[in-house]
């Protein structure tokens, strides 16, 4: 089986690709070739590389017609980010190939409800990036439901793993924040800290690709979360991450207005996009049809990235 990823040298493709190779599969990546995977594998020796800037491809309506051309089993489209980037694909590849995976966000849901979040929960989504990954998805699973397009949409948590900072416990990605734990020093999170952040990692976001593939007559037709098995609220994260240092983590809490003017406007952007979803995504569905089993918890797969920080990037000097 030949399987085309899209854009697989990120956070997931860094071990989505070595496992299609183990595997088996056939694989060629589809990117501008500005980067590198996260680790290097000796599987990438086997991956046939081609260039193509998706943006520039879809301006002149050529991108699913080369996709098309290099006659793919499989596409695993890992950058899709509007309807439109998907139906250029979709009309090019209808009746070509035989499994489409399109990696979506549990930010399709917007803010959580009823907790764990399910897959069959009306959608409502905010903000641009989710209101497109929700309509994407709609699309995607209409396509397969009424044509037969052979569609799985796959909605990751916080994609974590080393090589690349983990969104901490303040909802954001300063590193610091870590240090400060590490340190015993204070913390300042906002409100009482009882918003929730959704970890995974992106091994087992490849596991859940691979187990996608493997149990097509489950996938087709359907969306899965794949998120670690249990959210953490923002305190609890903390807490754990202070006391993996041997530290008693030293938490202060203010509103959110106050808390905001502590932090750059960056991070703040980053913090309020984290706690207004508060993701709590249940994974039954993805363990129950296609026998998803995350290796990390939240907080293993932190630790792990903060220990490549630490030893990779002297985090803590
Ligand atoms: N990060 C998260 O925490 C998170 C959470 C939930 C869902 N997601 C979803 O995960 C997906 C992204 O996966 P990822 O995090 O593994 O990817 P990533 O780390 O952002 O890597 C992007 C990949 O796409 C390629 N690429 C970027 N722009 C391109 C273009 N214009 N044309 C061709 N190739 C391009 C990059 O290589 P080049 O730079 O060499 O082109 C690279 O291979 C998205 O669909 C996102 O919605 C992410």
């Amino acid at each position: 089986m030949k399987v085309v990823i899209i854009g697989g040298t990120g956070h997931v493709g860094t071990f989505l690709v070595p496992r299609l190779i183990n595997a088996g599969y056939e694989v060629i990546n589809v990117s501008r070739q500005n980067r590198e995977s996260y680790q290097p594998h000796t599987a990438w020796h086997s991956v046939k590389q081609v260039q193509i800037d998706r943006g520039m491809a879809e301006k002149d309506n050529k991108f699913g017609e080369q996709i098309r051309e290099l006659a793919p089993d499989v596409v695993i489209d890992m950058i899709c980010f509007t309807q439109q980037s998907a139906l250029q694909l979709v009309e090019a590849l209808r009746g070509h190939i035989q499994h489409f995976l399109h990696c979506g966000t549990i930010w399709v849901h917007g803010a959580s409800e009823q907790v764990p979040t399910r897959e069959n929960q009306p959608r409502k989504p905010f903000g641009e990036y989710g209101i497109n990954k929700a309509a994407i998805e709609a699309y995607l699973l209409k396509e397969a439901r009424q044509t037969g397009f052979p569609a799985t949409v796959l909605h990751p948590g916080h994609i974590v793993g080393p090589g690349w900072v983990p969104l901490n416990p303040a909802g954001n990605f300063d590193r610091g924040v870590f240090k400060k734990l590490a340190k015993g020093d204070e913390v300042l999170l906002p409100n009482i800290g009882m918003e929730t952040v959704h970890h995974v990692h992106a091994d087992d976001v490849a596991q859940a690709f691979m187990r996608a593939l493997e149990n097509w007559n489950q996938a087709v037709g359907e969306s899965f979360h794949v998120v670690s098995s249990e959210a953490l609220t923002l305190r609890g994260y903390a807490e754990a991450i202070a006391a993996w240092f041997g530290q008693e983590a030293n938490l202060g809490y203010l509103p959110w207005e106050e808390w905001k003017k502590t932090v750059s406007e960056g991070d703040a952007a980053a913090t309020w996009d984290h706690i207004a979803h508060s993701p709590c995504c249940s994974i039954t569905k993805a363990q129950r049809l296609l026998g998803y089993n995350p290796r990390y918890t939240s907080l293993q797969t932190v630790q792990e990235s903060v220990k490549w920080l630490i030893d990779n990037e002297g985090l803590l000097s």
